[in-house]
C-alpha cells in the first residue's frame, strides 16, 4: 500500500497532475501546485459538486466570499479559542506530532490486521466465502475491532475533557509509531492554534491583525441575511461556495490528504428548528449518492459518526474513503444547530434572523453543513483511478481509470501516421470537437505508444485517423477501459462523447 501511494505521487507529477510548490527551492511542505492535468480535473470535481449543490437545487445558492474577513469573526466562531490541535513532541527524534493522528494510526494499523485476516480467510473458503458474516463472527476481528474502538473513544472523552495528561498517557501506552516504535521520550501534550495570522494596513500603528481564513463557512454565515433578503430565500434554503482554506497543520505528510492551503467546497443549509435530525438524514444520503454517482466503488466509502462533537455541532458524521493509506475522512457532514448565526449576532449586535411568514414569527434558524476538501477528493479520484494491469498478451499496462466526467482530456485525436494529409483530418476533428470537449492532439511515436500514454494520462477516447478515413470518412475509437476498438463516421463522434462524459 505504501508503495501504491508512492507510485501515486509519481504518476501525479510524471503526467502534470500535481507539483510541490516552489519545486526549485526544494518546495514548501504539505503546499502544492496543480499542473496542466491537475487543473482540468480539479476544475471538473468543482463543477461536478456545483452542479449538483447549485444547478440542480432551486433553493441552493451560490456565493464567492472574500478570503479576509473581519477579525472578530473568528472570535465568534470559537476558531481563536478552540480551533487547536494536540501536539506533542518526542524528545528522542525531536519531532512534533499530533497526538490525535498518531493515536488513529494506530487504530488503522489494527484496521489493516482486519484486511489481512479477511484476505486470508478468502483465500481459505473460497466462493463460500462470507465477507459480511466473517466481519461480525471471526474472534480476531472481533479483538482488533473492539480494540480499535475503545482506544478511539478513551481518545474522545480525553479531548473533550481537555485531559491532555491522559493523551499523553494513552499515547505511552500504545507505544506508538514507527520508527519510534516503544519510544517513550515524549513531552507533555499542548494545544496549537492552526489559523495563520497576517496584517492589513500599511503602517504599524493601525494595521490590524487579521487570519486568513481557516474554513469558507464563515463567509457564508455572515451572508446569510444578505443572500436570503436579497434573493428572497424562504427556509429551507442553502448557500454553496467553493474557495481556498489555510490552517497550519502540524502533521505535513500524505501528499495532498492534508495541505496547508488547500480548497474546500461547503454548502450551509438553513433550516426550521427542530427539523435538524430529518435534515441531517437528508444531506448524509444526498451526499452518499453524489460520490457513488462516479462509479468508483461502494466498498469505498463509509460513515463514521462521531462522538465526539466539534463545539458548534449536534450531530456529525464523515464519508471516509479507502486511500492508500487506509479509510480517512473525505467528507463532514455537521448539524451546526444555530450556534454560528447566534454567535455572529451576538459579536456583531446585527440580528440574523429569519422572519417565517406560515409560522409569523422570527427565529435564528439551524444549519446542516456539508463540507468536503477538493484537493481530498481530488486524490481520492486520482489514486483510486491510477491501476496497473496485466494484459492478456503478458505485458502490463498503466491506466488512470478516471471517472470520464472529471477526466481532464475527454478524446486524443490520432493520425496514424504523419503524412498523406491524416495529420490534416485528425486537425479538422480537434477543430470540430474542441467547441463542446477538451480534446488533444498527438502525433508522435507509435500509435501503440500513444495509447498507452494516453491512458497513463486518463483520456477515455483515442480517435485514429488512417488511410480508410480519407475513403469512408469513418474512424476507429478506442476506449481507455475495455481498449475495445471500433470503426464510426466521423459525423457521430460528437454524440459517442457526449453520452459519456456529459455531467
Ligand atoms: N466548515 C467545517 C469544516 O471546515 P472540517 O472537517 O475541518 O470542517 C472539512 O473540514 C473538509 O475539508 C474535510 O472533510 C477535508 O476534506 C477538508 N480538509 C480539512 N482540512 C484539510 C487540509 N488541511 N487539507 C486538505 N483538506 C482539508
Amino acid at each position: 500500500q505504501e508503495d501504491k501511494f508512492k507510485s501515486v505521487i509519481s504518476h501525479a507529477k510524471e503526467y502534470g497532475y500535481v507539483f510541490q510548490s516552489s519545486e526549485i527551492y526544494d518546495g514548501l511542505s504539505a503546499v502544492y501546485d496543480y499542473a496542466q492535468n491537475g487543473v482540468e480535473l480539479k476544475k471538473n470535481i468543482r463543477e461536478y459538486w456545483w452542479k449538483a449543490m447549485v444547478q440542480m437545487n432551486e433553493n441552493i445558492v451560490g456565493l464567492d466570499s472574500a478570503i479576509f474577513m473581519h477579525p472578530t469573526t473568528w472570535k465568534a466562531s470559537g476558531h481563536v479559542d478552540a480551533f487547536s490541535d494536540p501536539l506533542i513532541d518526542n524528545k528522542d527524534s525531536k519531532k512534533r506530532y499530533r497526538a490525535d493522528v498518531l493515536i488513529e494510526d494506530y487504530v488503522g494499523k489494527l484496521d489493516t490486521k482486519i484486511e489481512k485476516e479477511v484476505k486470508k480467510a478468502a483465500k481459505r473458503f473460497g466462493d463460500s466465502f462470507d465477507k459480511a458474516q466473517f466481519l461480525e463472527t471471526n474472534p480476531r476481528v472481533l479483538g482488533y475491532k473492539e480494540k480499535g474502538n475503545a482506544i478511539l473513544k478513551r481518545m474522545g472523552q480525553s479531548l473533550e475533557k481537555e485531559d491532555l495528561a491522559d493523551v499523553k498517557a494513552l499515547i505511552e501506552e500504545l507505544a506508538i509509531a514507527c520508527p519510534l516504535s516503544g519510544s517513550k521520550n515524549w513531552t507533555d501534550v499542548k494545544q496549537f492554534n492552526l489559523m495563520f495570522g497576517t496584517k492589513l494596513g500599511a503602517s504599524a500603528e493601525s494595521a490590524m491583525d487579521l487570519y486568513l481564513r481557516p474554513e469558507t463557512a464563515q463567509g457564508i454565515f455572515v451572508n446569510f441575511l444578505n443572500v436570503q433578503k436579497t434573493g428572497r430565500m424562504k427556509i429551507p434554503f442553502g448557500i454553496a461556495q467553493t474557495g481556498k482554506a489555510f490552517r497550519n497543520e502540524i502533521v505535513a505528510r500524505q501528499f495532498i490528504f492534508r495541505m496547508r492551503e488547500f480548497e474546500q467546497m461547503e454548502m450551509q443549509f438553513f433550516i426550521k428548528p427542530g427539523t435538524q435530525q430529518e435534515w441531517y438524514k437528508h444531506w448524509k444520503d444526498a451526499r452518499l449518492k453524489w460520490h457513488l454517482s462516479l462509479g468508483m466503488g461502494e466498498d469505498n466509502y463509509r460513515f463514521h459518526d462521531h462522538e465526539k462533537l466539534a463545539h458548534y455541532a449536534d450531530a456529525a458524521a464523515d464519508i471516509e474513503f479507502r486511500f492508500p493509506f487506509g479509510f480517512k475522512e473525505l467528507e463532514g457532514i455537521h448539524s451546526r444547530t444555530d450556534f454560528d448565526l447566534k454567535a455572529h449576532e451576538k459579536h456583531s449586535g446585527k440580528k440574523l434572523q429569519f422572519f417565517d411568514h406560515e409560522e409569523n414569527k422570527s427565529y435564528v434558524p439551524y444549519v446542516l453543513e456539508t463540507s468536503i476538501g477538493l484537493d481530498r477528493m481530488f486524490l481520492a479520484v486520482f489514486s483510486n483511478s491510477l491501476q496497473e494491469e496485466e494484459l492478456e498478451n503478458g505485458t502490463t499496462r498503466t491506466v488512470l481509470k478516471l471517472p470520464s466526467v472529471l477526466a481532464p482530456t475527454k478524446a486524443a485525436i490520432l493520425p496514424l501516421v504523419k503524412k498523406d494529409g491524416l495529420p490534416e483530418v485528425a486537425r479538422k476533428i480537434v477543430e470540430d470537437l474542441k467547441w463542446d470537449f477538451a480534446v488533444s492532439y498527438d502525433e508522435k511515436d507509435a500509435v501503440g505508444r500513444r495509447y498507452r500514454r494516453q491512458d497513463a494520462n486518463g483520456t477515455p477516447f483515442c480517435i485514429t485517423v488512417d488511410h480508410d478515413t480519407l475513403e469512408d470518412n469513418s474512424v476507429t475509437i478506442r476506449h481507455r477501459d475495455t481498449m475495445e476498438q471500433k470503426r464510426v463516421p466521423i459525423s457521430e463522434l460528437k454524440s459517442i462523447i457526449e453520452e459519456e462524459v456529459s455531467m
